[in-house]
């Protein structure tokens, strides 16, 4: 995994708890060091192994450690990558971006056979107004992390929405699909998944 996904919760952990909270974490889940590089592509099972641990170590559940990383995410990728927000005027145009984002990102990589394996996971199906369906293919299975950076887009963007996910790695589909709707018109802070 790319390792801008590491850094921002090694960041969080750092600036909360100190530098030994990361050596710790970090121990726990058995990775020397744990990458940081926004430009390196780094093993996915150390980056799942130091999740699980800063979980552990955060005392959070799974939904919940995903809950506090969109939010981390999404003000960090705010503050260092502006121009993907100033972009998207909604948090329909923003998730309609996001796989062209990721290839962006992806094309900082050398090995083509890395590239394609960042550049091949998402791909926006159909779309319309008030409407985005994104299929997620990827042995990761981070639907979880899709659906709270969903929430966490909507609320940035103070609108309304729904996700329903009506294909599922985890219930043996070989991939994911996010069906969103958007309310037109005024936002109100609020998100639903089903
Ligand atoms: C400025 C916005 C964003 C940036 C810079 C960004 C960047 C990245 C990067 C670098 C990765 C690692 C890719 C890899 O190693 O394969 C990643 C993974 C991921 N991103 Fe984003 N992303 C953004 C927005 C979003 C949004 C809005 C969503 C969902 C609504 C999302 C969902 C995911 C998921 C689910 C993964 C895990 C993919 C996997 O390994 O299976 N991202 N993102």
């Amino acid at each position: 995994m790319i390792g801008l996904i590491q850094r921002v919760l090694i960041d969080h952990v750092e600036s909360h708890y100190g530098e030994a909270a990361v050596d710790r974490i970090a121990a726990q889940a058995g990775v020397s060091s744990p990458g940081r590089r926004i430009d390196t592509d780094y093993d996915d099972a150390d980056t799942f192994a130091f999740f699980e641990a800063a979980g552990d170590y955060l005392e959070l559940d799974h939904e919940a450690l995903m809950t506090l990383y969109a939010d981390l995410f999404i003000n960090w990728t705010r503050r260092h990558y502006p121009m993907f927000f100033s972009m998207a005027d909604s948090a329909q145009a923003f998730l309609g971006r996001q796989p062209a984002i990721h290839v962006s990102l992806g094309a900082g990589i050398r090995d083509p056979g890395l590239r394609s394996r960042v550049n091949d996971k998402f791909r926006v199906v159909d779309q319309s107004e008030g409407a985005l369906i994104v299929e997620y293919r990827s042995a990761n299975g981070l639907c979880s992390l899709y659906r709270a950076l969903f929430a966490r887009v909507l609320e940035e963007y103070a609108q309304s929405g729904e996700l329903a996910e009506t294909r599922c790695r985890h219930r043996g589909d070989d991939r994911c699909r996010f069906e969103m709707t958007f309310a037109t018109g005024s936002g109100s802070l609020s998100g639903s998944v089903a």
